[in-house]
């Protein structure tokens, strides 16, 4: 089942609240997925054990992965899952090649900032790069990450110039800065334990983060072969772009 990897070499993009959000929707709609936590810092590990029984039930996350154990990892959960994601460190590492060379999908989180720009860059390189020497195409695309929604600033329209000129797909559903992507962390919880009175506009990041999900699964479907749990194998589907 396909790898989907989140990459930007520039720490605190959003990597991470980017998995948590994606995996937890496709497991609440359905999918068997995996996280992989090969980012140094184990918030998303962290946050699982936080989490304990108000896990979705269909989400499951491997802590401590490391280069050594990435390759092992990736082969014990494909075939045990509907999606393995990897979340990978947020600075540049040999890790993050590997995890491209294993990758079917990858997403690039990224602030509207020239510095989270460059981070994206130097991952679009790199997937151009092994094109190029290897003849692997590697699906990606650009999400932005921790946006506001209601001013458009310069620098976000700078990195949205950027890519068009350097033919980047960008998902069309942004990830909107939010209190409640900040306080699944803090409390472990996910957006449908939390409580609306104490967090403000839940149901904003709620919708937010179902957008966010369904596109990514359409993305993954263009490319890869998904089966959802709930459907029975002869159900599962081949789209090829
Ligand atoms: N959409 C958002 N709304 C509010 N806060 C956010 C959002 N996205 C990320 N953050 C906050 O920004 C910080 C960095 O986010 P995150 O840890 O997801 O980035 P990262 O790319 O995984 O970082 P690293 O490179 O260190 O692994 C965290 O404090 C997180 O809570
Ligand atoms: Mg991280």
């Amino acid at each position: 089942m396909p790898v989907l990897t989140f990459a930007n070499t520039k720490g605190g993009a959003g990597k991470t609240t980017a998995v948590l959000l994606i995996a937890t929707e496709l497991a609440r709609i359905g999918l068997r997925v995996a996280v992989l936590d090969a980012d140094p810092q184990h918030w998303i590990s962290r946050w699982h054990q936080q989490l304990g029984t108000n896990c979705p039930e269909r989400l499951q996350v491997v802590p401590y992965v490391s280069a050594a154990s990435l390759e092992r990892e990736i082969q014990r959960w494909q075939s045990a899952v509907d999606l393995v994601i990897l979340d990978l460190p947020g600075h540049r590492s040999p890790l993050i090649a590997q995890a491209m060379g294993h990758s079917d999908y990858v997403l690039i989180p990224s602030q509207g900032s020239a510095m989270d720009a460059q981070g994206a860059a130097n991952v679009i390189d790199l997937l151009s790069y092994l094109e190029d020497k290897a003849g692997v195409r590697i699906p990606h695309s650009v999400v932005l990450t921790r946006i506001n929604p209601i001013i458009t600033t310069r620098a976000l329209q700078g990195v949205k110039q950027l890519l068009a000129q350097k033919k980047v797909h960008l998902l069309t559903t942004p990830i909107i800065e939010r209190a409640a992507f900040r306080d699944v962390f803090s409390c472990g919880e996910t957006l449908y334990t939390m409580d609306p009175r104490h967090v403000s506009n839940l149901d904003r990041a709620q919708e937010n983060a179902q957008m966010l999900g369904q596109e990514v699964l359409a993305r993954l479907k263009r490319y890869c072969t998904i089966g959802a749990v709930t459907a029975p194998a002869s159900q599962t589907v081949r789209l090829v772009a």
